[in-house]
């Protein structure tokens, strides 16, 4: 055992820590903390200050704004995203894929960017529906490459190996769907290969350039806007839009809403969701 963690005083985040704080996971990552969130800072970041031996906030704050620390960063950016995720989220979605976007599929590469995938059950969903749907169309739908990035390493790691608790894998799949799609596992169930091959796991931090990841047919970019400052998120959202190829589509999450004053998309309702089409096609 750590004797130091022992012995140490309990993490305290004074109000002047914390602008500190906010400024510095705002600026690398996008993520705004509101007022009065010094609670969280403090659950979140207890243990890694014990795991990097310091000993309190101005430490932390010194080590991550001067010199250079990149594990540590992307420690704390890692303690501080919130990863809530589960499969087939927001079921309308999943229906305009099937009964929309993959039939309006007319070339060989069909490339769709899951560009917050958590733990990975959106991007193996969106595998899921296409691999039913290449199954009850055949010769439609022949290649698809699943995008999935994500700015933590950690849950990108786990995304990557595809093995659920029972409790994770019941969260939004019935009986049925975890017997086609999964296969048993010491800890749960592993997700099969066949669904697992059309991913491509890869980190990557949305405040940053899109160039590297080429161009997009769709783009499910879902509950991870609502962490950001309305700059941001309008920011990222018009770059979306210029990796979209015409006609492409992308998808927020169901309580988020496209920023006023972006004219790149246009916004259709079907199967009981929305989505936004960008113009130029
Ligand atoms: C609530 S989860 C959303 C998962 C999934 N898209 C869904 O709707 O179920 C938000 C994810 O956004 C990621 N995230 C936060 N800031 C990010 C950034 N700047 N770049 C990329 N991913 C980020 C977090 O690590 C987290 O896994």
């Amino acid at each position: 055992m750590n004797h130091a963690a022992t012995t140490r005083t309990p993490l305290v985040c004074s109000a002047e820590d914390y602008t500190a704080f906010k400024q510095f996971l705002c600026k690398t990552s996008g993520i705004e903390l509101g007022n009065g969130k010094e609670y969280l800072v403090v659950s979140r970041l207890n243990g890694l200050m014990r795991q990097y031996g310091l000993a309190n906030m101005k430490e932390l704050l010194t080590k991550l704004t001067t010199g250079h620390n990149p594990g540590l960063k992307a420690d704390v950016i890692d303690a501080m995203t919130t990863n809530e995720t589960f499969w087939f989220r927001d079921a309308p979605h999943f229906r305009l894929l099937t009964a929309k976007i993959f039939p309006e599929a007319s070339h060989q590469r069909f490339r769709i960017w899951s560009a917050a995938c958590s733990s990975g059950q959106e991007p193996y969903s969106i595998s899921m529906q296409a691999h039913d749907y290449r199954i009850r169309n055949p010769g439609k739908l022949r290649d698809v490459e699943i995008i999935s990035t994500d700015i933590s390493a950690s849950i990108l790691n786990e995304a990557r190996r595809g093995v659920y608790s029972a409790l994770s894998a019941s969260r939004g799949l019935d009986d049925k769907q975890r017997s086609r799609y999964f296969t048993p596992h010491p800890e749960g169930y592993e997700v099969k290969p066949e669904i697992k091959k059309q991913i491509h796991f890869q980190e990557f931090n949305l405040t940053r350039d899109f160039a590297s990841l080429g161009r997009f047919d769709v783009i499910f970019c879902r509950n991870v806007l609502i962490y950001f400052p309305p700059a941001v998120k309008q920011d990222i959202i018009q770059r979306m839009s210029r990796v979209l190829r015409p006609g492409g589509y992308l998808f927020l999450g169901s309580t988020e809403s496209m920023p006023a004053g972006l004219d790149a998309f246009e916004m259709v309702t079907e199967q009981g969701g929305i989505i936004y089409r960008v113009k130029g096609q």
